[in-house]
């Protein structure tokens, strides 16, 4: 038995994917159907991307799904060239299901640049009368157009306050769980509709006790308490930046934040904060870039040194 949660309870089947009925009701019909066009797969981490395609190549190909699908992550492969040449060994090798075409899986496909997505691209086309595509990625805006355009595109959404509550009570059942409703909000709203996220948390709180109530989330959970977040922007507002930066590294260091955790948590902060709407509305925007940014790629450091700077700078003494 698996003993990762998100492996052991990642579901088999296409009905058992929770919260995204529209999607799974036309990846449905394509089994059924027996055919698929190319795919784009487009949303947040933690929605059922990945589950959705191994789930659709296992009601495609049955028992013989492993010989049929094939698995790269754009984001670990060095370059294009590494991955067209992986791609093509894999499918000059014949299929011999009777659809006729093999499923290759591409994650993070937003990873590649666009002259790697357009030698993709390239090779969909070249190989496209025995593979079919299926595309994942976080923003469909970072995908060119004419792979978009080749593809049948999914939205993928947050799960629902409901979805993630029954995807918590659904494992607490398997795992028989006690679990209080403070502690199932507490997951949800840590959660942000990232059912991953869910799992490894109910997991790693449930190492200790199998009798969970909301303090055992709270210490499981990495989370900073608002406050410390608070208190660094307010740092900052009264114009210290060198000690807001300090308060910035230990939340990188003693919570273990990514910069994006960091960003988000300093977005919700920062209506408790009291200020003025023409002040908040600049920050947000500020916000807003320094997490496009990041998103894009450029160092999460600088850009929430860089956010601390301006903070520092345009909102303490004005
Ligand atoms: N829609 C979903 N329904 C059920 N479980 C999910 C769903 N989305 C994510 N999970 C859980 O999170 C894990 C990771 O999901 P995955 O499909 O890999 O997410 P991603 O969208 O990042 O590809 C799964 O193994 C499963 O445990
Ligand atoms: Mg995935």
């Amino acid at each position: 038995m698996n003993s990762i949660w998100t492996e052991k309870y990642r579901p088999m089947k296409l009905d058992e994917v929770y919260g995204q009925e529209r999607i799974i009701e036309r990846l449905k019909a394509y089994a059924e159907q027996g055919n698929i066009p190319h795919l784009l797969f487009a949303g947040p981490a933690g929605t059922g991307k990945t589950t959705s395609a191994l789930a659709l190549s296992k009601e495609l190909y049955g028992d013989n799904w492993k010989h049929n699908f094939f698995e790269l992550n754009a984001s670990d492969e060095r370059g294009i060239e590494v991955i067209r040449k992986k791609i093509k060994e894999y499918a000059r090798t014949t299929t011999l299901s009777v659809e006729g075409f093999k499923v290759i899986f591409l994650d993070e496909a937003d990873s590649l640049t666009s002259e790697a997505q357009a030698a993709l691209r390239r090779t969909m086309e070249k190989y496209s009368s025995n593979c079919r595509f299926i595309l994942s990625c976080n923003y469909s805006s970072k995908i060119i157009d004419p792979i978009q355009s080749r593809c049948a595109v999914f939205r993928f959404r947050y799960i629902s306050k409901e979805g993630v509550t029954d995807w918590i009570n659904h494992i607490a059942e398997g795992e028989e769980l006690t679990i209080t409703e403070d502690a199932i909000n507490l997951l949800v709203q840590i959660s942000e509709g990232d059912l991953r996220k869910a799992t490894n948390l109910l997991q790693i709180s449930a190492s200790t006790t199998d009798s969970i109530d909301e303090e055992v989330v709270r210490q499981s959970a990495n989370i900073a308490k608002p406050g410390d977040i608070e208190k660094m922007i307010n740092t900052a507002m009264e114009g210290d930046f060198m000690e807001s930066r300090g308060q910035l590294y230990d939340l990188f260091v003693d919570y273990g934040l990514s910069g994006n955790d960091i960003i988000r948590q300093i977005h919700k902060s920062i209506y408790n904060i009291p200020m003025d709407n023409e002040r908040k509305m600049k920050l947000v925007d500020r916000i807003g870039e320094a997490e496009f940014r990041m998103v894009q790629g450029s160092n999460e450091r600088i850009q929430l040194e860089a956010l601390l700077a301006h903070i520092s700078k345009d909102f303490a003494k004005r």
